[in-house]
């Protein structure tokens, strides 16, 4: 099972998954990190690992449609069998999507359906809830709408501030995308 992961900021969770799946506890071979940002952090996390790391931006590629086919492309050539998005801030498209519909999971910073979309954690706090969570749910043609996988609440607690909330997040992250890729990826390798 060749896994891509996409990302396109810091890298935080690609960082996490890498190690696991290059130390064997998540199944597969880390074949791929795309990138949407050249300059991103997650390419300089990437180092280390000593995988195949491609990236290019929508603009180079002349649009949105010419970006997506290229994608795809770079995923037959390197020959992807799943895709894990983690922290990847763009809607897949139907060129990635036609092909890869239930082989494509992702990562969201909030207990969906509520807060899809970009700055889930910032609107959580500004609207004060008691908790907000994470979600891995698998992408469809939708924003952050396809079915569901795994969830859990975080909590928000009254002192808190944004740091502390996005902290909780990540860390809560962390511990459940892993998790729920060993169960999903050791079911398909069987
Ligand atoms: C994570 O919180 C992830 O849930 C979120 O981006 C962050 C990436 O952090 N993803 C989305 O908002 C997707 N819509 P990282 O770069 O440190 O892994």
């Amino acid at each position: 099972m060749k896994i891509a992961i996409f990302a396109s900021g810091n890298g935080s969770n690609f960082e996490v998954l890498a190690q696991k799946i290059i130390g064997g506890e998540i199944p597969g071979e880390l074949a791929l990190l795309f990138c949407d940002h050249p300059d991103a952090y997650v390419i300089e996390r990437s180092r280390k690992f000593q995988i195949p790391v491609v990236t290019f931006t929508v603009k180079a590629c002349g649009d949105k449609q010419a970006y997506e086919e290229k994608i795809a492309q770079v995923l037959e050539q390197y020959k992807i069998d799943f895709i894990v998005l983690a922290g990847y801030m763009r809607v897949i498209g139907q060129p990635v999507l036609s092909k890869y519909e239930g082989r494509i999971v992702n990562l969201h910073p909030a207990y969906l359906p509520a807060y899809p979309g970009l700055h889930a954690i910032e609107r959580a706090f500004a609207d004060g809830v008691a908790q907000t969570g994470v979600t891995v749910h698998y992408i469809d043609a939708g924003l952050d709408s396809g079915p569901i996988i795994a969830q859990k609440h975080v909590p928000l607690y009254s002192d808190d501030c944004l740091e502390d909330l996005e902290a909780r997040i990540h860390a809560c992250e962390h511990k459940l995308y892993p998790a729920v890729l060993k169960e999903l990826l050791s079911k398909k390798g069987e």
